[in-house]
C-alpha cells in the first residue's frame, strides 16, 4: 500500500478524532513538546551564570548522529571543563567504531568554540589529553576545554546562525539550483585541517543522488541496522518530551497516525506495513531531489580526524544556512558495517584520491521549507554529577 493510500486512510482520523469527542484544532495545539525544544530559546541566556556554561549551552545544540547527545561535561570552573562520551549513547549497528559519534563530538567542541566568542573568549580544545582511543571509544576524556579572555576577540559571525541551523530532510526545491559562488563559500568555510569539496550541477550529482538513495534504501531493509533506528524513533509529544533525543516523529499528522495505531514502532519496522513503505518513498524523494552535495574528507581516518570533520561539518552547515540553504548529512554509504560495503568502496572511488583518504560527511543541499528544531536534554542532565 502506497502513499496515496496512506494518506485517504490518515485522512478519515479527523473523523475518527472528531468521533472520540477530540477537537482537532486543540489537538493539534498542544503538540508541540514545549520542554524538549527549550535549549533553542534559552541558549546563551543569562541564567547561565558563567562564560563555560554560556558556551554549553549552544554546544548542545550541535548535529550529531541520531540525535544521541553522547556528551557529559565535567564542570571544573566557570571557565573550564573536561568533556567525555557517553558510552550508552553509541549505535553499534551502524557507527561500529563510534566515528560519527566521534564526529558529533567534533561539532559539539566547534560550536562550543564559536559560542566561547560571544563572550570574548578563545577556548583553548586539548583532544585526548589522556590518549587516543583506538577501535572503540572509552571513558577516558575526549577534551579539555578551557576559555581563555582576550580583549581583541569578537563574535564569530558563524554563531549568528546557530539558531537557525536545522538538519532539514524534507523534499528540496528542484526548480531552485544553487550557483557555484554559493558551492564556493559553503566548502570554503570547512577548516584547513579536511578537504572539503561539492558539487551543484551535472553527472556526478546525478551519480551521488542515486548512490545515497541505494544505500538508505539498503539500511531500511537491513532489519538490524533499521531496528537500531526504529528503536530510538520518538513518536508524539509525550515521548519526545520523555527523551529528548533520537528520531523525532513528531507533529499533529504523525500523532494521529499514531493514535489510530498506523505509526508505531512495530508498524515501522514491518517491511509490509504502509508506513514502511511510506518511509522508503521519503528516502527516494530526499536523495532525488538533492540539489548539491558537499562532502568533508580527511587523508587517515584517526579520532583527531573524525573530530576535526565535525567541528568543520558545524561551520559548513551554518554557512549553508547563512546562504538560507538547507542541508542533510547522508551517511549510509559511509558506514562500516557489512550491507553498505559496495556502497563504502563506490563512494571512496567516486569521492576520494589516495588510498587511506576517508569520506567522513557527505550532506546534501538544495532550497526547502522550513523545519522545525529537533528535541536536545537540558544542559544540567549533560552535566557530570560528582
Ligand atoms: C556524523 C553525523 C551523521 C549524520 N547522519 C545523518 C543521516 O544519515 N541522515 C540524517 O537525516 N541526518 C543525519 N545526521 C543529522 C542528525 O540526525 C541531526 O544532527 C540530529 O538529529 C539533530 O538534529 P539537528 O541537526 O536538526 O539539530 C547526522 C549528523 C552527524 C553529526
Amino acid at each position: 500500500m502506497k502513499r496515496r493510500n496512506f494518506l485517504k486512510i490518515a485522512g478519515s482520523t479527523g473523523v475518527i478524532l472528531a468521533a472520540s469527542g477530540v477537537g482537532i484544532g486543540s489537538f493539534m495545539a498542544t503538540r508541540t513538546p514545549h520542554a524538549a525544544l527549550k535549549p533553542w530559546r534559552t541558549a546563551g541566556g543569562s541564567q547561565y551564570a558563567d562564560p563555560m556554561r554560556r558556551a554549553l549551552s549552544f554546544a548542545i545544540l550541535a548535529p550529531n548522529p541520531h540525535n544521541r547527545q553522547p556528551w557529559v561535561v565535567d564542570l571544573k570552573s566557570g571557565t573550564e571543563a573536561v568533556l567525555t562520551c557517553d558510552l550508552q549513547r553509541l549505535l553499534p549497528a551502524t557507527d561500529p567504531f563510534s566515528r560519527q559519534i566521534t564526529i558529533g563530538l567534533g561539532c559539539f567542541l566547534e560550536l562550543l568554540t564559536l559560542a566561547a566568542t560571544h563572550s570574548g573568549h578563545r577556548a583553548q580544545i586539548t583532544l585526548f589529553p589522556e590518549g587516543e582511543p583506538g577501535e572503540h571509544l572509552d571513558t577516558r576524556p575526549v577534551a579539555h576545554m578551557q576559555l581563555i579572555e582576550e580583549s581583541q576577540i569578537t563574535e564569530d559571525p558563524l554563531l549568528a546562525h546557530v539558531l537557525y541551523r536545522h538538519t532539514n530532510r524534507n523534499a528540496y526545491d528542484t526548480s531552485r539550483s544553487i550557483t557555484e559562488d554559493a558551492l564556493h563559500e559553503i566548502v570554503r568555510a570547512a577548516s584547513i585541517d579536511v578537504l572539503a569539496e561539492g558539487v551543484v550541477h551535472g553527472p556526478q550529482l546525478q551519480a551521488l543522488r542515486t548512490l545515497t538513495r541505494d544505500a538508505l534504501r539498503d539500511e531500511i531493509l537491513d532489519p538490524k541496522a533499521f531496528q537500531e533506528s526504529v528503536d530510538l524513533m520518538r513518536i508524539g509529544r509525550t515521548e519526545i518530551e520523555a527523551n529528548p533525543d533520537g528520531i523525532y516523529l513528531g507533529g499533529a499528522f504523525l500523532e494521529t497516525l499514531n493514535l489510530v495505531s498506523m505509526l508505531t514502532r512495530e508498524e515501522l519496522a514491518d517491511p509490509d506495513s504502509s508506513a514502511f513503505q511510506v518511509g522508503l518513498d521519503m528516502v527516494d524523494e530526499q536523495a532525488l531531489t538533492a540539489m548539491g552535495f558537499v562532502w568533508i574528507n580527511t587523508l587517515s581516518n584517526d579520532r583527531f580526524d573524525q573530530i576535526m570533520a565535525g567541528r568543520s561539518y558545524l561551520r559548513v552547515a551554518l554557512r549553508a544556512t547563512s546562504l538560507g540553504l538547507a542541508m542533510q548529512p547522508m551517511s549510509q554509504a559511509l558506514q562500516e558495517y557489512a550491507t553498505m560495503q559496495s556502497h563504502f568502496e563506490q563512494v571512496h572511488m567516486m569521492l576520494t584520491e589516495g588510498a587511506g583518504e576517508r569520506v567522513q560527511m557527505l550532506a546534501r543541499l538544495g532550497y526547502a521549507e522550513e523545519v522545525r528544531p529537533s528535541p536536545r536534554w537540558a544542559l544540567s542532565t549533560r552535566i557530570k554529577r560528582s
